[in-house]
Parts: structure tokens; C-alpha cells; sequence
């Protein structure tokens, strides 16, 4: 079974508490507080390499974390060490991982909306490929590149036409997507680029279908398409396109009820669709990103307040919710979750776990069977590695929490919790308006 098949880190042992990587989540939540991530850094590690070996028969493969999932110094540090190479999306990002020490020719930089500064840093940090993704951006960029006096390599970005069965908003390769060149507009750009764009240097094609896809047809029919767009691309203009990046999407598995297919499954969709549509070995980017670190990151938190409506329905509070873990009320994302200190516990009930945010929809699990919850208890949400601590924010106020690495029994802070001092510090109160100095 691939990790993404699973739920919980494998690390995960139910023993007085529920341990991670060798750590009691009681004491983890005692000694840093909640709410609280924390990372398995065996899980991480271990879903990396099944990654590298299941591609492994595919001689031109290049791995790339979809930083966007979760972006930190420490998580940089490990995708690094583990040999992959990193799709940013900001300056942000990609100054994370500059300052974590990688390579910045293994970096690729996606985007529907880079800002000229953005290119700008990017080329002086000299990112390996740049994602163009529309009209726009092939303009500035080549621009750019002019006034540096240096070629930039691209890939061009386009709307493949995949409809994948996944939520809306994280639907990327429709036709009407945001994303991306029509397949209608290919031609167009890559005359202007042949023709004007001098510093710009064509390598490849790049899609990204969607995140968390469960149907590997939808990668078996994107790869037929670049591969097709790619040759027909070489005879038409006489180029050398040899490098396609399919981008990331691989769905886990947050409850029972999702089945996503194992990252063996998708490495011989992809390169068996490779080797029936292609007569060359070209260099096959892939961008993972959610498949990569959410089951190895849980969240705790603490259980406060409780209520049960007139029609009995009980809500139990935590001292998070939506500003640490935005996907339920954004996407109807679901959860599954054990209660850390009452393992062993058989007598259940049926609960709502509501977060601590001015938002009715502030729910993060709707109607699970939990022990029966008393204020102090503390609860773990299980697959929070992606889109949570990256997707976070402060409404109402709220700092961000901290964010702790286990393995071998062992705790190391990757991300300080946020403190009040740290929220204010942008604020600006003009002289006329200052109570005191
Ligand atoms: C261009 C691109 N690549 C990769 C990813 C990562 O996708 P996932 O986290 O589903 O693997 C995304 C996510 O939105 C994306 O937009």
C-alpha cells in the first residue's frame, strides 16, 4: 500500500496515548501548545522514495515538490535531501528555498500572474524553468531577461481540456480554466516567441490537470496530449521540444470513503501512456505536491466549550479551525480524527467538531463518533500536512500555530507559534491618531 493510501503518518501506534513517530501527542500538545502540526518525518521521507523508485524505470525524470502544498525551511531541507527539486509560485517561495540551501537550477517557477519583480527575482536567483503561463507574462518575462541580457528557459503552460472529477476550484485543466494557453493560442505564441522573444528559449510544455484526482485516465489522456502538441509543435516550427511537466494531483486518502490510486499506479499510467504515445524518451517533469505531505502532518488541538441544540445535535469547540485549516469551509474537504488521550475508550458519540472562528461555517468535522469529549481532551485531525499551514491565516486575530517535526522519539520546532507582538507588527498608527508614544 502507498502511503497516500492511508490516513494516518506510519509512524502512528495507539499505546497509553496516540504516539507519532515515537511521540506521545499528549506530551506534544503539553509542552508546544495547541492547536499544533505536526510532521512525521519517516512518513515524508519514506513517500519520497516510493515516489523515486516507482519512476525509476523512466530514465528522464524530474521531481519537483509543488511547494505551494506546504512551504517551510525544515520541509524544503527534507524534499532537498531526498533529491527532488521544487515548483514555486512567488517570490515567497522562492526565496524559502534559496535561503534553504537548493540548487535554484532545480527550481521551477509556475504562476498565472508573476509580477515583474517576481521575474525579476527570479532570474537573478536563476530558477532552472519558468512555467510561462500566458500572453502577458511572455512579454515581461522576455523583457526582462533582455534588460539582464539573459535567456530564460521555459516551458510554455496550457489548457489540456482534462475535466477531472474533483472539486471545482481545484480543477485546473478544464477549457475554461483561469490557467494556461488554449490549445488554440499555442501557435500564436510560440511565433511571437520564434520571432521577437529573443531571450526566451523554448524547452517544453506543461499541464496540470487537477488535485486530488483519483482517476488515472485523466493522466493516461494529458500525457497523449503533450506528447501529440509537443511532436506536432517540433514539425510545424522545426524545434526541439523535449520536455513536458505534467504537473501534480495525485488524491489521499482522508476518510474511508476515498480510494486514490497508489503512486506505483500512477508512475506506470504515466509511463506506459509515455511509451505508447512517444517514440522519444523526453524529460518528464511531475509536480506533487498534497500526495507528498499531507498524510504525513496531523493537527491537535484541545476541546473547549461544548453545546447540544434543541434537536440534539452536540458541538464540541477546539481552539482552532478554519484560520489554521481553511479546506473544509472552502471546499467541503472532510476528516478524520482520534481522540490523542482516550485511545482505549469504548463507549462512543456522535460529535461536531467546530472551530473557534466568528463563522457559523467554521466546522471542521461534521458527525464523527468520538469517546465522549470533555474540555481538555485532546484531539488529532489526521492528513493536515497539505493546503493547511500554507492555506492558514489570521482571522479574528488569531496567531498562527506552531509547527513541530517528530521522528525517533523526538521533537524539533520547524515553525514558531505566532505571538501577539507578531500580529501587530505591520500595523502603522499615523502620529495624528497615537494615544501614546
Ligand atoms: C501547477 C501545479 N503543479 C502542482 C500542483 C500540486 O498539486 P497537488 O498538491 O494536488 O499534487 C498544483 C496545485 O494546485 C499546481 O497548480
Amino acid at each position: 500500500m502507498s502511503i497516500n493510501q492511508g490516513i494516518k503518518p506510519i509512524t502512528t501506534e495507539e499505546k497509553e496515548n496516540l504516539t507519532i513517530g515515537g511521540c506521545d501527542l499528549k506530551e506534544l500538545a503539553k509542552k508546544y501548545g495547541t492547536p499544533l502540526y505536526v510532521i512525521d518525518e519517516q512518513t515524508l521521507r519514506t513517500i519520497c522514495k516510493e515516489y523515486k523508485s516507482a519512476f525509476s524505470n523512466y530514465k528522464n525524470i524530474k521531481m519537483m515538490y509543488a511547494s505551494k502544498a506546504l512551504c517551510t525551511g525544515a520541509i524544503t531541507r527534507i524534499l532537498d535531501e531526498e533529491g527532488f527539486g521544487f515548483d514555486t509560485v512567488s517570490a515567497g517561495e522562492i526565496y524559502t528555498v534559496y535561503k534553504a540551501g537548493v540548487d535554484m537550477s532545480h527550481v521551477l517557477f509556475n504562476g498565472n500572474n508573476k509580477s515583474a519583480s517576481e521575474l525579476e527575482l527570479a532570474l537573478n536567483y536563476k530558477v532552472g524553468r519558468f512555467s510561462v503561463d500566458n500572453f502577458h507574462e511572455a512579454e515581461m518575462l522576455n523583457r526582462i531577461a533582455a534588460q539582464k541580457k539573459v535567456t530564460a528557459d521555459i516551458l510554455l503552460r496550457i489548457t489540456p481540456g482534462i475535466e477531472c472529477h474533483t472539486h471545482n476550484y481545484i480543477q485546473t485543466g478544464q477549457i475554461d480554466s483561469k490557467f494556461g494557453f488554449d490549445l488554440s493560442q499555442i501557435d500564436d505564441i510560440i511565433s511571437l516567441i520564434i520571432e521577437r522573444y529573443k531571450n526566451l528559449n523554448i524547452k517544453g510544455l506543461h499541464a496540470h490537470i487537477g488535485s486530488q484526482i483519483f482517476e488515472l485516465q485523466s493522466y493516461h489522456d494529458e500525457v497523449d496530449i503533450l506528447v501529440r502538441e509537443i511532436s506536432r509543435i517540433n514539425n510545424k516550427f522545426g524545434l526541439k521540444l523535449n520536455e513536458m511537466n505534467i504537473g501534480g494531483g495525485l488524491g489521499v486518502k482522508y476518510t474511508n470513503n476515498d480510494t486514490p490510486p497508489s503512486i506505483e499506479e500512477l508512475a506506470k499510467a504515466v509511463t506506459d501512456a509515455m511509451h505508447k504515445y512517444s517514440t522519444e524518451i523526453p524529460t518528464i517533469y511531475i509536480e506533487p505536491g498534497r500526495s507528498i505531505v499531507s498524510t504525513a502532518g496531523v493537527t491537535l488541538y484541545t476541546a473547549g466549550s461544548s453545546k447540544t441544540t434543541s434537536n440534539g445535535k452536540k458541538y464540541v469547540a477546539v481552539d482552532g479551525g478554519m484560520a489554521d485549516n481553511p479546506r473544509p469551509s472552502m471546499y467541503q474537504a472532510e476528516y478524520t480524527a482520534q481522540v490523542v488521550n482516550k485511545i482505549n475508550y469504548t463507549e462512543k458519540e456522535t460529535v461536531t467538531i467546530a472551530g473557534r472562528y466568528c463563522e457559523s461555517g467554521d466546522i471542521l468535522i461534521s458527525e464523527i463518533s468520538l469517546p465522549k469529549l470533555e474540555a481538555g481532551d485532546i484531539i488529532c485531525i489526521f492528513n493536515t500536512g497539505a493546503y493547511n499551514y500554507s492555506m492558514a491565516s489570521n482571522y479574528n486575530r488569531v496567531e498562527k500555530p506552531a509547527m513541530v517535526l517528530v521522528n525517533n522519539s523526538h521533537s524539533d520546532i520547524i515553525v514558531y507559534r505566532e505571538t501577539l507582538d507578531n500580529l501587530i507588527s505591520h500595523d502603522n498608527i499615523p502620529d495624528r491618531l497615537r494615544k501614546y508614544d
